[in-house]
């Protein structure tokens, strides 16, 4: 094989042409997680140019501590700490909480919602409803990470009784015929009579994805929810010896070589 230019192509062009054709081929979007692209840009500065690193240097030491891409966190980082040096305003949990809150739902409702897509915006987005809860566990009421984990389940699931109806956008995004995998089908058996049923089922009512242009949500109009229902440990979330600590120090380090 050879290159426009004429030159032979090098092994690994070939194998980066044969990707890209099966890719071609497959016609999927294919997301990456925060993890994976931390670093590689600053999500919390968009637009911000990278600094490009000696990675072709064989003899470099790997990376151990604060990747000098990102911002450096404080050293006991509280959870708005995590929006403004990594993940950005979250927009779409905000606009969620705003709505929650005008729908006139209790505070843990509203914390939940806030927090809903925590795993989407700054973790992994595979199965990001139980990523999303662990995360959040130790720190908020059982409700609250119970309904974070359940909405990833019900958002498949209408309820006509409150006027949830299947998204538009997964028809889009999924395809017609897209049926959701057996443990979801097994975790909704298990949700669906839940007592906290309906604390899952709101924010799958408020978790609209076209948002109102005109309206901006400030992070700050929900600091006093923030302050009474999320728990933010004294050592700062990644060194309070948790059973999620890692996951919190992960985000912290994410281009760690171990
Ligand atoms: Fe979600
Ligand atoms: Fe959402």
């Amino acid at each position: 094989m050879t290159t426009q230019a004429g030159k032979p192509q090098t092994a690994s062009a070939k194998v980066d042409a044969l990707e890209d054709a099966q890719l071609a081929q497959f016609n999927k979007r294919i997301a990456k997680s925060f993890l994976f692209a931390a670093g590689e840009r600053d999500q919390s500065r968009p637009g911000r140019g990278n600094i490009v690193l000696g990675v072709d240097d064989p003899t470099a030491q790997a990376l151990q501590g604060d990747d000098p891409r990102l911002r450096k966190m404080p050293e006991k980082p509280t959870l708005l700490d995590f929006f403004d040096y990594r993940w950005g305003r979250g927009e779409h949990m905000l606009q969620s909480a705003r709505l929650s809150r005008l729908a006139g739902c209790d505070e843990k409702t509203v914390a939940a919602c806030l927090l809903h897509d925590i795993s989407l915006l700054g973790f992994i987005r595979s199965d990001h409803g139980w990523w999303g809860s662990q995360l959040v566990e130790p720190y908020v009421d059982e409700e609250i990470s119970w309904a974070i984990r359940a909405h990833q389940t019900l958002r498949f699931y209408p309820d006509e009784s409150v006027g949830y109806t299947y998204p538009e956008m997964y028809l889009r995004v999924f395809g017609e015929d897209f049926v959701p995998e057996p443990y979801i089908q097994e975790e909704y058996k298990r949700i669906k009579d839940h007592k906290w049923y309906m604390t899952a089922r709101q924010i799958t009512i408020n978790d609209v994805y076209a948002f109102d242009p005109n309206v901006t949500v400030d992070m700050a109009d929900f600091h006093d929810i923030i302050g009474r229902h999320f728990r933010q440990p004294d050592d700062g979330l990644g060194f309070d010896n948790s059973p999620v600590a890692h996951m919190w120090r992960t985000i912290i380090w994410p281009t760690r070589f171990l």
